[in-house]
């Protein structure tokens, strides 16, 4: 087996997921200052330490992803972050991509930016501690998106990052998301979020990816947020699974979805159906931002010294992921 794919066996086995901690400086400050709390480097850093020395990174979380400036941080204990993070036996991970920009030439279309200079910074997250990365390409759905042009250029984006990340020895998340946003259905988000996999596969084995060394971050197939016809979770997963079984190729090893602002509760029940009815040879995992951390963040935001209080809610929802990963997660689970 290629040292890749031990690497992703590693992060997604045995009921593991990833803990996306890699919101951009912009985007998490909207999350503490949500919460009314300041968004400086240390309390940036103070609530991702609290969430990384948790009792459940053990057991249930098998890789973090990192933004830029947490992974050149250093803790309060002297350790570096990746340091933390391995000491439980999971690996650090690292976001790559610059962010999603607008084309030139649409109003409302985004490109994933980062390419230029990508293999030296990835050299330098290597040296950092970082194992895996991630790049995320962004999609809207409507009638007319996402168009042929945001799906050829970000599939292409997708696989010029990957064949880097992995020449530098490490797992590529390729993550093409196409958002909840909208009053789509349920369907039309099956129909384009197939098209999109098809492609960025397509453009992966172009660029001579090996497949057995990535993992693929998809969302699931849901009905738009704004939708009037939503489906049923039940649906959610056959629906899910259908579209991975058409799209991904079988050498792909895991599977870990994006919570992509479904509520924490849904994100666990979804990921737990899906894996009731997985018939595939896929791991499917979780790489939840929100989903694993919205309840810990609004807790600690009102009691910022307790700790303990803080980790507690992040292990309940990790605990919970891990059972919903290997299909064991019930609703009596939540309450004990
Ligand atoms: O790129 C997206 C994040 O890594 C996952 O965040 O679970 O809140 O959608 P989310």
């Amino acid at each position: 087996m290629s040292e890749l794919k031990k690497i992703a066996l590693k992060i997604l086995s045995n009921g593991k997921g990833i803990l996306a901690a890699d919101e951009s400086t912009g985007t998490m400050t909207k999350r503490l200052e949500s919460v009314n709390v300041p968004s400086t480097p240390e309390n940036r850093l103070l609530f991702r330490e609290i969430l990384f020395s948790s009792e459940s990174m053990k057991d249930c979380i098998g890789g973090v992803i990192l933004y830029d400036e947490t992974i050149k941080q250093n803790s309060t204990s002297g350790k570096t972050i990746s340091e933390i993070i391995s000491s439980s036996g999971a690996l650090p991970g690292i976001k790559v991509d610059t962010g999603a920009k607008i084309f030139a030439s649409s109003n409302e279309e985004k490109i994933t930016e980062g390419l230029d200079g990508l293999r030296e910074r990835l050299k330098e997250y290597y040296k950092l501690g970082a194992r895996f990365t991630k790049w995320r390409g962004v999609f809207n759905i409507s009638n007319k998106y996402p168009s042929k042009l945001s799906i050829s250029a970000n599939a292409h984006a997708l696989a010029r990052y990957s064949a880097l990340v992995q020449e530098c020895q490490m797992v590529p998340i390729v993550e093409p998301e196409l958002l909840m946003d909208g009053n789509h259905t349920a369907d039309d988000c099956f129909n384009k979020t197939s098209e999109v996999l098809k492609r960025c596969f397509e453009d992966l084995v172009a660029h001579n990816v090996d497949l057995s060394g990535i993992i693929l971050k998809p969302n699931m197939i849901l009905a738009g947020a704004n939708s009037d016809k939503k489906i049923s979770n039940e649906e959610v997963a056959k629906l899910t699974l259908k579209c991975l079984k058409e799209s991904v190729p079988k050498s792909v090893p895991g599977i870990a979805f994006l919570s992509g602002g479904q509520t924490e509760i849904q994100a666990t029940e979804n990921l737990n159906l899906i894996n009731k009815y997985n018939d595939t040879n896929f791991i499917m995992s979780f790489s939840y931002g929100r989903a694993l951390q919205q309840s810990a963040l609004k807790f600690w935001s009102k009691n910022i010294n307790d700790i303990k209080g803080t980790q507690k809610i992040f292990n309940h929802r990790a605990n919970m992921n891990t059972f919903a990963a290997q299909g064991k997660w019930s609703a009596e689970l939540e309450q004990k």
